[in-house]
């Protein structure tokens, strides 16, 4: 039997702010539970309110790991007023910018997950060129733009362990469906060499890092 996270987890990911649909939410628990074998840390880019968050805190919980999520917390390009996907709700009436960080707290504690996550507040790419340890997985969901989906690979990419699975989400083969920035990265793993691909759900792409060479 596959394992499924909680039920107050799923609730808690169905009610929380965020853009990904319960399938994909799913598969990305299923990667993490699968990638929390090895006993490192499961890395996220793009924390946002917690949304996806929620289910790598779970995974974690069950495997006696931690999750990590690192976001600057103001929010991608699409995010800012005036764009799609802006929410007016998460703006900081203080200084008139986004800021998720609230939002995240509250969503974590009331699912009783705070424990099992970390929270960076900063850049990916500045974040990563500190970070040493070996990773699980490493969740790409940060900003949308080549710019950024490629400094999150380069960044995370080569912290990620052997036998550790890379997520992408957002993976459009087809223009019509949304920016390619996400889909130009999982070709480029793909095409290194250095992993295999283990599923697809949705626009979630699971990859597994068989070999050196990123
Ligand atoms: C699509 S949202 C993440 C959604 C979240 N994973 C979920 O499922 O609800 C993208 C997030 O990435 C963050 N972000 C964008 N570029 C970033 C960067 N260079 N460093 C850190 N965070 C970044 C934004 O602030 C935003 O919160």
């Amino acid at each position: 039997m596959t394992a499924a996270p909680a039920p107050e987890t799923v609730a808690a990911f169905e009610s929380a702010k965020g853009f990904m649909p319960r399938h994909e939410g799913l598969a990305l628990y299923a990667a993490a539970r699968d990638a929390a074998a090895l006993g490192l840390p499961l890395l996220e880019v793009g924390t946002y309110c917690g949304r996806s968050t929620l289910l790598l805190a779970d995974a974690a919980r069950a495997a006696g790991i931690t999750a990590v999520t690192v976001d600057h917390h103001r929010g991608s390009e699409e995010q800012q007023e005036g764009w799609e996907y802006h929410d007016p709700a998460v703006v900081d009436p203080e200084t008139g910018r986004m800021d998720t960080l609230p939002a995240f707290r509250r969503t974590l504690y009331h699912a009783g997950l705070e424990d099992h996550v970390i929270a960076v507040v900063g850049r990916s790419p500045q974040v990563a060129r500190v970070w040493a340890a070996p990773l699980g997985l490493v969740f790409i969901d940060g900003g949308h733009t080549d710019e950024h989906a490629s400094g999150d690979y380069e960044g995370w990419g080569p912290k990620l362990a052997e036998g550790g699975l890379l997520v992408i989400h957002d993976v459009f083969p087809d223009p019509a469906d949304g920016g390619r920035a996400p889909y130009r990265i999982y070709r480029r793993a793909l095409a290194s060499g250095a992993f295999d691909e283990v599923s697809a759900t949705g626009s979630l792409r699971v990859l597994r890092r068989t070999g050196p060479g990123i």
